[in-house]
């Protein structure tokens, strides 16, 4: 958080432990696994590390169920090296943007060249049920915030890969949907809800945006996938509620988790 230092030195100082820790020199992908997401690192290959998320430089403790807080380490079939991040901080967490990235930040320092963003969100499409997967096309970043410092004017057209989507749809034919960031933790009124979608938005949560714009920073292609794990709020006329949410990513993890594996067999 100290402005005198380059986020990229602690990024660097984090993929070095990483390698250490895993005797991984390189990694190939990388992905964040959210709410839902968590079983996904099991299939997609042989474990090679696991170790929890705080052993490395900049990264807090874990502050949410629904994340592991670990980092993991796997060999795909094709020997190729994906690190697994099931450690997430979020931006209403308070610690700022710089926390909220460090995870990207330090993925591409391990050589990363390919980041997925997963998450857990609320839909706006009536005819998502909970457990459906989504990929995203492009974002809305309603946090006021940007990762970035300084005159890093980054460009963002074709943010979420449209080759990695286009692999994707190959493999099965997802919904697409622009993803809403708010800040949180609070869920959306109905009105923001109804907001979201008139200017384009399709999903609401509270994480990715930020990270993406970081990973392109960085250099990095992006593939995003959310859960929607409940209609947003005023999309369905029951109320939300944290534990339901968990319930719905935990319901659908099984099928997510082999969906993840064709895919990243398919793009690393
Ligand atoms: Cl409805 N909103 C936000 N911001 N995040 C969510 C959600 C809704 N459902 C799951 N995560």
């Amino acid at each position: 958080d100290n402005p005198g230092v380059d986020p990229r030195a602690i990024a660097a100082e984090a993929a070095a432990v990483i390698a250490d820790k895993t005797g991984v020199a390189q990694h190939d992908i990388a992905l964040t696994l959210g709410s839902g997401w968590g079983q996904a690192a099991s299939s997609i290959g042989e474990l090679i590390a696991e170790f929890p998320a705080s052993e490395v430089p900049g990264f807090s403790k874990p502050a949410l169920e629904g994340h592991t807080g670990t980092i993991k380490s796997i060999k795909l079939p094709s020997g190729r090296h994906a690190l697994i991040i099931g450690a997430r901080t979020h931006f209403y967490e308070g610690h700022g943007v710089r926390r909220v990235v460090h995870s990207v930040r330090t993925a591409a320092a391990t050589g990363a060249k390919i980041m997925v963003l997963t998450n857990g969100a609320g839909g706006l499409n009536p005819a998502w049920q909970p457990g459906t997967p989504v990929l995203i096309r492009d974002h809305i970043n309603l946090t006021a915030a940007s990762p970035l410092e300084g005159a890093t004017f980054v460009d963002l057209t074709d943010l979420y890969s449209q080759r990695l989507r286009d692999v994707v749809q190959g493999l099965e034919p997802l919904d697409e949907g622009v993803y809403v960031q708010f800040r949180g933790p609070h869920y959306e009124t109905p009105a923001e809800v109804k907001m979201a979608g008139i200017i384009g938005g399709d999903i609401v949560g509270m994480s990715t945006a930020l990270e993406a714009i970081a990973a392109r920073e960085a250099g990095m292609e992006i593939l995003g996938l959310s859960l929607i794990t409940n209609p947003a709020a005023g999309i369905s006329p029951t109320p939300l509620n944290h534990e339901e949410v968990i319930a719905a990513g935990k319901a659908a993890e099984t099928r997510l988790a082999a969906l993840l594996a064709r895919i990243v067999k398919e793009i690393a």
